[in-house]
């Protein structure tokens, strides 16, 4: 198998305690290569070097053109290699071969947007009231940024974190989940060749309690930047703010999906299938409740398990496949566990319901396309996040029953309302309570659309001109123009 060191201080290293982990294919079900396995030390020495790279050296002296130069450079660098990024999540994440073509392809944009920006955050002269002094504002980075990744989309929530950290000035330590580390591993064998000085990025692989934990609690780390569950990001920002850092958050949801009776049904089939089976339903930002109007529930249902049904399963290094597996084992044993949850509250299935044993699906960890109608909102089925093929349909009367029931909920990553009527969408994305709202359409997002949280899916923005500034600090200076000290005793 092959063997996968870490990246610090511009060097392949192993773990300090010489020991590896499996990474496995969740097509196959098999371990495919080694990672090694790093801990508290390992983290030590990446944070060191980190450091040592935002106060000394090469990095800091270079003007922020300088810094968006180099960001373009590596996003020239992936769109050459973005074919082998996208095979290596395919073969450690099961994401489908089809959505990494256009993830690979599309995550330098992330470079060039940040790259361009670098050299565009300006301070500004305040007309200050205080006579006989010039005041001036300048953003200053935080220094090193600890970006802790989920298994989902490794790559592209890696890139949310990296680019704008690193065209504000500062320097990084990553930490991939454990399940998924590969392709960010390979990332630096490109990172490497864009001359980035070393230690500006450094990646430590290995365990959250070996490596996250500790990650978070070092004091050099100035800001973490987190993607993952609501618990972990609970768990996260409590350990943060025992040494005051920076964080952002982004954490789960459990989206609504509203869908009004004036929709274009066909287009809106498409739309609702689109938030949970695509990336098999991992992702935050499913539309994991299906909010349907009564007096269209039966034949939208039908409309929608059909569709679904044809949905082709299997390997997802074919570019045929449309729901590929789930990504860990705990993941797939966690959905199934779902699927009983929902039975035992009496929802009903209307499609799925059970693991898939299709012959295409091989020793793979699948889970059947899973629609269960008859949910009230308060069931555990709609209100906790799965995180895997599940849709729960909830029926609705009107406008005001859909809010309430949208909103009726701990989390507010996204929402999709379809309707043809526009102020009825207007109306309806001004009241949901969700850092997202797609209007006939779903799951589209942008390096320059603000992506982020209300209520417990997460704190501050990624993606847009301003969350630059949540890797930045304010920095106001003040300069005598006059020398005479009126009263030193007083404040000025
Ligand atoms: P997680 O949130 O525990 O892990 C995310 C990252 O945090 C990983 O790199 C992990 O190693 C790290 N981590 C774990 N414990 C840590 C700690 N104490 N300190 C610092 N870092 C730590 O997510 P996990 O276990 O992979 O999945 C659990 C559930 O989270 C899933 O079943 C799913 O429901 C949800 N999830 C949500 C995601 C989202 O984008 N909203 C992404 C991934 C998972
Ligand atoms: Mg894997």
């Amino acid at each position: 198998m092959q063997k996968h060191q870490m990246y610090i201080g511009g060097e392949w290293v192993e773990a300090g305690g010489g020991e590896w982990f499996e990474s496995l294919n969740p097509y196959t079900g098999q371990p495919w290569a080694l990672v090694a396995k790093g801990g508290a030390d390992d983290v030590d020495r990446a944070v060191e070097a980190a450091h040592q790279a935002f106060t000394s050296g090469d990095w800091p002296q270079l003007t922020a053109t300088q810094r968006g130069a180099l960001l373009r450079k590596l996003g020239d660098l992936l769109v050459e290699n973005a074919q082998h990024l996208g095979q290596t999540e395919t073969q450690d994440n099961g994401k489908l071969i089809a959505e990494m073509a256009g993830q690979t392809g599309y995550i330098p944009q992330w470079c060039y947007y940040y790259g361009g920006l670098a050299d565009k955050i300006e301070g500004s002269v305040l007309p200050i009231d205080k006579p006989g002094h010039f005041n001036f504002t300048r953003w200053e980075p935080l220094g090193v940024v600890a970006g802790i990744i989920p298994w989902n989309s490794p790559l592209l929530l890696m890139m949310w974190k990296l680019a704008p950290a690193l065209a504000a000035g500062n320097t990084m330590v990553i930490k991939p989940s454990e399940f998924t580390s590969i392709s960010t591993l390979e990332f630096m064998k490109v990172f490497e060749q864009a001359g980035f000085p070393s230690g500006v990025v450094n990646v430590v692989t290995g365990f959250g309690a070996d490596v996250g934990a500790p990650l978070v609690e070092h004091p050099k780390v100035a800001k973490v930047a987190f993607t993952g569950s609501d618990a972990t990001g609970a768990r996260i920002y409590e350990a943060a703010a025992r040494s005051l850092k920076h964080v952002t958050m982004e954490l789960g949801g459990k989206s609504p999906n509203i869908v009004f009776e004036d929709c274009i049904v066909d287009d809106t089939v498409k739309g609702v299938i689109s938030g949970i089976f695509a990336a098999t339903g991992q992702t935050c930002i499913a539309g994991s409740r299906l909010l349907l109007q009564r007096s269209l529930h039966d034949e939208f249902v039908d409309k929608l398990v059909a569709f679904a049904k044809t949905a082709k399963m299997g390997d997802p290094a074919s570019m045929e496949t449309q729901v590929g597996p789930v990504t860990t084992i705990p993941q797939y044993e966690k959905v199934l566990s779902y699927i009983d949850i929902a039975k035992g509250e009496g929802a009903e299935t209307a499609l799925g319901g059970a693991k898939a044993t299709r012959p295409e699906c091989g020793d793979g960890w699948f889970v059947e396309p899973t629609i269960f109608t008859g949910v009230d909102n308060q069931m555990r089925i709609a209100q906790e996040e799965v995180f895997g093929p599940v849709l729960s349909v909830i029926p609705f009367d009107d406008e005001e029953e859909a809010v309430a029931i949208a909103n009726d909920i701990n989390f507010g990553l996204a929402a999709g309302v379809w309707t043809q009527n526009i102020g009825r969408a207007i109306k309806i994305s001004e009241r949901l309570q969700a850092g997202t709202v797609w209007v006939n359409t779903y799951r589209a997002v942008s390096f320059m659309s603000p992506f982020g949280g209300y209520k417990r899916s997460g704190l501050g923005r990624e993606n847009g001109q301003e969350m630059i500034k949540e890797y930045m600090q304010q920095k106001s200076v003040w300069i005598a123009t006059e020398t005479e000290v009126p009263n030193p005793f007083v404040l000025r």
